[in-house]
């Protein structure tokens, strides 16, 4: 088996990831939220590139069937029902529905995930599930950080490098960024709440009165919901994932990704 971690969008865009199961990770907030609103029974989550095109996407439904949700600048969008705090998405709110999310980094993860072999949404909510459900793929795994403006976010970083330490066995082959992302998680795993200060987007949000997200997103494994990306959009995974095939003989080399 095979570990690689994409520390930003630029270090995933050119990976081939036919064949890999991937894991999305989006700390603050994107992926917690979608986390949350599966863990809350909505159907369908569907990743849309901007406001415009979710617009769009929703005119093509009965209306009313669909939750408009996002942010920019990690502010609501106007008009649109749901922001992407998760404490907003409650049963009450979302069970049974199908949403539309964009939001300014996570949703082009997730958007970028779809060409993997299988590809789940993992943060530090999910965790353990998360890393469990890779190790039950089979298959090399890919984390795809979904960065902060593109740049570096030590947080998905801290979440990815959780998700290694559950992989990381004789015999494993850790790219250097895997191995980078596991110290990280090695040494905020006891401190996980210094990440308040250490992430720039989580002062960023504490200073904009996002706190209580802020320490929603920092809670470890406070669901074993494990959203599935598929083509169609991210649905509640089926619980305890089957295990897949081993990956055959010869499997990708991380470095045919590039
Ligand atoms: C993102 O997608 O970059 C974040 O989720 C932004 C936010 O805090 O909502």
């Amino acid at each position: 088996m095979r570990v690689h971690v994409a520390l930003t969008p630029a270090d995933g865009s050119g990976l081939a990831l036919e064949g890999w199961a991937a894991i999305v990770v989006d700390v603050l907030r994107a992926t917690t939220t979608v986390v949350a609103a599966c863990a809350a029974g909505c159907v369908r989550i569907i990743p849309v590139a901007d406001p415009c095109a979710a617009r769009a996407r929703a005119a093509l439904f009965p209306a009313g069937e669909v939750l408009l949700a996002g942010e920019r600048g990690g502010e609501p969008i106007p008009g649109f029902p749901l922001g992407n705090s998760p404490l907003e998405y409650t049963p009450e709110r979302v069970r049974g529905r199908t949403i539309l999310l964009t939001t300014t980094n996570g949703t082009a993860a997730m958007l970028g995930a779809g060409s993997a072999g299988v590809a789940a949404a993992a943060a530090l909510s999910n965790v353990s599930a998360a890393a469990g459900w890779a190790l039950r793929q089979g298959r090399d795994l890919v984390v795809l950080c979904s960065g902060d403006g593109g740049a570096f976010s030590v947080e998905d970083a801290v979440c990815a490098g959780l998700i290694v330490s559950r992989a990381a066995a004789p015999g494993v082959d850790l790219s250097d960024a895997a191995v980078a992302a596991l110290g990280l998680g090695e040494y905020y795993a006891p401190r996980i709440g210094d990440l308040r200060v250490a992430s720039r987007w989580a002062r960023r949000l504490a200073r904009a009165g996002r706190s209580a997200d802020v320490d929603a997103c920092l809670r470890r494994d406070t669901t074993d919901m494990v959203p599935i990306i598929d083509a169609g959009g991210i649905v509640p995974g089926p619980g305890v994932i089957a295990a897949a095939p081993a990956a055959p003989a010869g499997a990708a080399d991380p470095e045919a990704m590039r």
